[in-house]
């Protein structure tokens, strides 16, 4: 019952459990420069690029906190992603910023930096191939959008 969730999501694009073969690299040099941002991750058990997403955000310097959830779908709705089009596997809180899918480290901490007024959040929608946790710890391939409570929807980085 709980693939379901994950094989529905991805029909388009790629297995939620990818991911073996990714090497992993602990840039110290990088970690220390980043403050250490609390952020929530709402994931379903079962999808293994959930999982190598928040390794790879810890590495990066973030301060996660995961759950695990049966119905990610009702996290989103709870709060506020504005269109099912940008919807990917897991989603995250930071500060009061919704984080959809597999954004990178440095598009988040921009928006942190920044700190927007007009952005609800910021969306990878799917499961792009070449993402921090799926394929690529180098973002490369998709866009970062951002997007505004009512659901007007720009690009923020282009990878
Ligand atoms: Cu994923
Ligand atoms: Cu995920």
């Amino acid at each position: 019952m709980k693939r379901i969730f994950c094989s529905l999501l991805l029909t388009l694009l790629t297995a939620c459990q990818a991911e073996t073969n990714t090497p992993k690299t602990n840039d110290s040099a990088v970690n220390t420069e980043i403050s250490k941002a609390e952020i929530t991750v709402y994931k379903s058990p079962t999808c293994g690029c959930c999982k190598e997403w928040v390794t790879y955000l810890e590495e990066e310097g973030f301060k996660v906190t995961a759950i695990d959830h049966d119905d990610v779908d009702s996290i989103k709705v709870k709060y506020g992603l504005p269109d099912p089009g940008l919807k990917s596997c897991h989603t995250a809180i930071v500060d009061d910023y919704l984080v959809e899918g597999h954004v990178p480290a440095s598009d988040i901490e921009r928006l942190l930096k920044e700190k927007p007024t007009d952005i609800k959040g910021l969306s990878a929608p799917g499961m792009p191939m070449m993402s921090p946790g799926m394929g690529s710890r180098t973002p490369k391939d998709y866009a970062v959008l951002s997007f505004t409570e009512s659901g007007d929807i720009a690009v923020y980085s282009q990878y």
